[in-house]
């Protein structure tokens, strides 16, 4: 079929893809009005409140409940697969110390796949096997990249912990206390799928050429790297530590929104309510920062949010998980630059199962452009050019 090259009317431009589907899925409904999140019709604040990570993973990947066994077999799965190699280990000293941590997670996502020797392998089977490689790996690569960042010995994964546990011992060389373990846990949780978001979508389009799981998992976490996505949890606590006092924050707000800025962790594309997420993290940051002895900064950002949702209400401008992630991690002794690549280490799990489902029915993703630019231009060689 040839492209159409020419239009005679302008068509429809979908700029943002905002009310395009791309697929039918069973994996997850965010409900942007009532402010539902669902994982395979599960609600996610269930999840958060009974669950594990380890079996919410087993829930997007498989579409049900795990048996015991089926849990411990996923589990130990996870487990077996979490250690990183020593060439691996190499590349991650070769990086530069200034390197952002989700590009050195990006870099070595694809350098590992060099050593799958199912890389390129497209059965189902395979695919569900990377997929248990990537959602092993991902914390230890995360891990071993800041403590070699830092001068520090890597601490090499403990297969008897759960992710979330083992992930904060491999940061920090300590047995992290249960609090932390359990609201990382819950954060892992909260951040494993979000439907057709805009680093899905990448994978998918990846998916859609028929290149193998790794090559889609490193186009999801280049997508995911971006301040209006991923990235908006370091901005959003960036904007908290740069307002400093409680007192300051709503001219800080009311002044950004003077000059048209945005207040990063604020406003989604689908809810256009109280994100669930954030409400979830709202309380487990509150409870961790009278724990630490933090409380400024949680009252920074409840004043942040006040203003924004007042000023905004009439554009339905509410706080999205990023908001309050940011701030937890914070809150958990994480250096900002990992908040992104801790949320890959968690959304591995939802990509990996949005590029399985695809590939159930794929089809190319080769959108068009609307050309506006010469149609006549004459070739003019380069020594008669003026
Ligand atoms: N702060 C201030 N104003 C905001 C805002 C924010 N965080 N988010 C949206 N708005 C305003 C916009 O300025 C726009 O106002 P206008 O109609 O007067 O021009 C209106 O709300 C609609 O915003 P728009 O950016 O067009 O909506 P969108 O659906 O394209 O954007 C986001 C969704 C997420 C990109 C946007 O809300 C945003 O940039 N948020 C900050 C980054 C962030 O937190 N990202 C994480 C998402 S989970």
């Amino acid at each position: 079929m040839t492209e159409k090259t020419t239009v005679e009317s302008k068509p429809k431009i979908d700029k943002g893809l905002d009310d395009v589907y791309v697929k039918e899925s069973s994996i997850c409904l965010v409900d942007g009005v009532r402010g539902r999140l669902l994982y395979r019709g599960w609600d996610i604040r269930d999840l958060a409140e009974h669950s594990s990570f380890e079996e919410t993973v087993y829930i997007l990947i498989h579409g049900r409940l795990p048996t015991r066994a089926e849990l411990a077999e996923a589990k130990q799965a996870f487990a077996e697969n979490r250690a990183i190699g020593p060439e691996v280990v190499k590349l991650l000293r070769c990086m530069p110390k200034d390197a952002p941590p989700i590009d050195v997670l990006r870099t070595a996502v694809s350098y590992v796949s060099n050593f799958d020797k199912e890389r390129d392998d497209p059965t189902r089977g395979a695919n569900m096997r990377k997929a248990q490689r990537l959602i092993g790996k991902f914390p230890t690569l995360v891990a071993t990249a800041q403590r070699i960042r830092e001068g520090k010995r890597p601490v090499a994964p403990d297969p008897s912990r759960g992710i979330a546990e083992d992930f904060l011992r491999m940061l920090t060389g300590k047995k992290p206390d249960r609090l932390s373990a359990k609201v990382l846990d819950v954060a892992l949780i909260l951040h494993a799928d979000h439907s057709m978001n805009a680093s899905a979508f990448a994978a998918t389009v990846a998916a859609s050429t028929l290149a193998d799981l790794y090559s889609t998992m490193v186009a999801a976490i280049a997508t995911l790297k971006g301040p209006l996505h991923g990235g908006a949890n370091e901005a959003a606590l960036k904007t908290m530590l740069a307002i400093g006092k409680p007192e300051n924050a709503e001219s800080y707000v009311l002044n950004t929104l003077r000059n048209h800025g945005k207040i990063f962790g604020f406003g989604h594309r689908v809810y256009k309510t109280w994100d669930p997420r954030a409400l979830i993290l709202r309380d487990y940051a509150r409870q961790l920062s009278e724990l630490r002895g933090q409380q400024d900064l949680f009252h920074v950002a409840e004043i942040v949010q006040d203003t924004v949702v007042r000023e905004l209400s009439a554009k339905q401008i509410y706080p999205n998980v990023d908001f309050y992630s940011g701030l937890t991690y914070h809150l958990l002794g994480i250096p900002t630059d990992l908040f992104t690549p801790i949320f890959a280490i968690s959304r591995v799990s939802g990509w990996t199962a949005h590029v399985i489902e695809y590939w159930e029915d794929n089809r190319l993703v080769r959108p068009l452009d609307y050309y506006v630019g010469p149609t006549d231009n004459v070739y003019v060689p380069i020594d008669q050019r003026a």
